[in-house]
């Protein structure tokens, strides 16, 4: 099985896709370290936690268990958790495993990234929206009652560990929800992908190992080589916001209970292709083909109440809208994006229009 690398200035690391890898964490442990605190919630810990216990068993471990949930992606829980560290023999030379979806990546972290002013932090995603995006990269944090991700922090892991294997026991719909950013990595960079995420979805919703293996494998073949070309976010880094500025607005006004974060991202990638097509950067067959394999992975819920008004204007409140400016990453053929700013409000609101309909 292929091993990525993220090389970034502050470290280089490996990513691993193979199944059975959860049960050969020990290997990853650097010599010398001391406690290993392995931060999971209670649902993953007992689907997998026996493999993950098997390869700990020679080495001093202490296991935290973390409710999970968006509402628990709160600072207090770090804090709680670090206090349960210290309480366990917690010191300078621990280190954290976060073992479980993207809220526990998010938050295992953040943990580690100011436990004792920074400890080292293995990243094993189980979800399929973690492998192909949030355990990969660094950024790590939790959400403050304004808004999301608003308190966080870089901070690269020694290693990220996938085991595609553990995707059989994700509900469809989080499985659906993490597919969602896999045909964004298609559309962003890679036309094989984005083909096979349109045409074999029979075998994708099906779980097929070769198809659940490659979309995984190229998915963070893109994720590690955009994070490598640009840590912090500042041009390259930009284009995995495909579908986000929409998605995020979104999940915001539907006071995120009514979108998962990918089932946003897909609302939001719809948004975006429509307004693409309507500024005359998108053909109308790459058009119909993305809108066309988006549809082909179930119906998005709706919005219900919340206007394609009020969407916008919380665009604009985003944190990622620079003085006023909002920046839209937009493809303009299914493999390439273009940051474009400056549109008009107008425009924006008819795309989000034309993605409810
Ligand atoms: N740091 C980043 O770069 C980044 C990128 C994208 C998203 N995120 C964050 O990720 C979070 C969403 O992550 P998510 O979609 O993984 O949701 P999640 O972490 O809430 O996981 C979804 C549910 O699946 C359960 N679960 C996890 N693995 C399972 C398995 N193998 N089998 C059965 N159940 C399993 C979880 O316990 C949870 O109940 C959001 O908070 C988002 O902000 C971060
Ligand atoms: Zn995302």
């Amino acid at each position: 099985m292929p091993i990525y690398s993220v090389e970034t200035p502050a470290r280089t690391y490996p990513v691993e896709v193979e199944r059975g890898i959860i049960g050969k964490l020990a290997e990853y442990l650097p010599a010398g370290s001391g406690k290993t605190f392995v931060v999971t919630t209670a649902d993953v810990w007992d689907l997998y936690g026996a493999a993950v216990r098997q390869s700990l068993e020679a080495v001093p471990h202490h296991v935290l268990l973390f409710p999970g949930g968006e509402p628990a992606k709160r600072l207090s829980a770090v804090e709680k958790l670090a206090e349960e560290m210290v309480e366990a023999g917690g010191d300078r030379t621990a280190l954290v495993v976060a073992f479980g979806g993207g809220i526990v990546n998010d938050v295992g972290g953040f943990l580690a990234a100011i436990f004792m002013r920074g400890v080292p932090v293995i990243q094993i995603p189980t979800t399929l929206l973690a492998q192909v995006d949030a355990g990969i990269g660094g950024k790590t944090g939790v959400n403050l009652a304004n808004g999301k991700n608003l308190l966080g922090s870089f901070h690269q892991p020694l290693a990220v560990l996938i085991d595609p294997g553990v995707l059989g026991s994700l509900p469809d719909r989080e499985y659906r929800s993490g597919l969602y950013e896999v045909i964004k990595h298609g559309i962003i960079r890679s036309p094989k992908l984005f083909d096979l995420m349109a045409s074999e979805s029979e075998d994708v919703l099906a779980r097929k190992v070769s198809a659940v293996d490659w979309m995984i494998e190229e998915s963070v073949r893109i994720k590690t080589q955009v994070v490598s070309a640009d840590e912090k976010e500042n041009d390259l880094r930009r284009i995995l916001n495909f579908g986000h500025t929409f998605g995020h607005a979104l999940e915001a006004e539907t006071g995120y209970s009514r979108f998962l974060h990918g089932e946003a991202v897909g609302f939001g990638m719809k948004a975006a292709v429509r307004l693409s097509r309507s500024i005359g950067m998108l053909g109308e067959e790459d058009e119909r083909r993305i809108i066309e394999a988006i549809d082909r992975y179930g119906t998005l819920p709706s919005p219900e109440r919340v206007s394609a008004e009020s969407i916008v204007a919380r665009m604009y409140a985003d944190k990622k809208t620079l003085q006023g400016r909002i920046h839209l990453i937009l493809p303009d053929r299914i493999g390439h994006v273009r940051i474009v700013s400056g549109l008009g409000e107008g425009l924006l609101i008819d795309a989000v229009r034309a993605a409810m309909a």
